[in-house]
């Protein structure tokens, strides 16, 4: 069976939709973040449940700081209060947290959480749940590049996968599955090296309102998926029998 089979081992989620659904509902975008959190806990629980080894979740982008401080200042405290309010529960769930990004922009005090949290669920094995927090492809890149320089690795050991060793996610196999709610039909600088052959879901579903029954919708739709990874499969060769019959 090809790698992600039919459960995927790897779902990454661009978590995109919360100000929209916000203003929907004529609430502050904040309102909206606060609903997403919610949203994220238990697409956790059902990831869990479904055997999935992998959730990596799009949180904050390396783009993400052009927004209004305010907005950015709210991101910033909704992670604290998210770590207090859901790591005891996520670690009995058998979660292991990581966070994945460019840790040098963000407050001590953010950061003393995310090790805090990092630290409580270091022994658990049943899920890996990678937050992307100032994150974005390119710098993961960028980043890989620069500690292979650093390290004095000569040009031609540098190959994919020494370059896969240093990306932020090396602990992971390569995402199967990757959705984007929110209706959006890009990618935003998320997991660039690692989707190279992820299956790609899109839904109007707003991530607020997604749920495990949504989940289950883009698992059903990467069931069907025929993965070929650039091989023809004996599946997609034309029957002989017919051809010679239609000849
Ligand atoms: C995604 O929701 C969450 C973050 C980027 C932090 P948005 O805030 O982008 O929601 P929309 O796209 O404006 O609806
Ligand atoms: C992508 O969503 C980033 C996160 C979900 C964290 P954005 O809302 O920032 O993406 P764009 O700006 O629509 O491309
Ligand atoms: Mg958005």
């Amino acid at each position: 069976m090809e790698p992600g089979g039919v459960i995927p081992q790897h779902v990454a989620i661009v978590m995109d939709g919360n100000g929209r659904w916000a203003n929907r509902r004529l609430m502050p975008r904040a309102a909206g973040h606060k609903q997403g959190v919610e949203a994220l806990i238990r697409v956790v629980r059902a990831c869990v449940e479904r055997g999935i080894g992998h959730l990596t979740v799009f949180a904050f982008s390396s783009e993400n700081w052009k927004r209004p401080a305010e907005e950015v200042s709210g991101l910033m405290s909704l992670m604290l209060s998210t770590v207090s309010k859901h790591v005891g529960r996520l670690a009995e769930q058998g979660v292991r947290i990581r966070i994945v990004g460019d840790r040098s922009r963000v407050s001590d005090k953010v950061r003393g959480a995310w090790e805090e949290a990092e630290q409580r669920t270091v022994h658990n094995s049943r899920l890996v749940l990678s937050v992307a927090f100032n994150y974005g492809g390119r710098w993961d890149i960028v980043q890989a590049c620069q500690r292979i320089a650093a390290q004095g690795v000569p040009a031609q050991q540098i190959d994919e996968a020494c370059l896969s060793r240093h990306m932020a996610l090396a602990y992971a196999p390569d995402p199967d599955l990757f959705i984007r709610t929110g209706g959006e039909l890009r990618l935003s600088n998320f997991l660039l090296w690692q989707a190279a052959y992820a299956e790609l879901y899109f839904t109007d579903c707003l991530w607020p309102d997604f749920d495990s029954a949504e989940l289950d919708r883009a698992l059903q739709s990467f069931a069907r998926r025929d993965r070929r990874f650039g091989e023809v499969r004996e599946a997609a060769l034309p029957d002989q029998g017919t051809a010679q019959v239609e000849a």
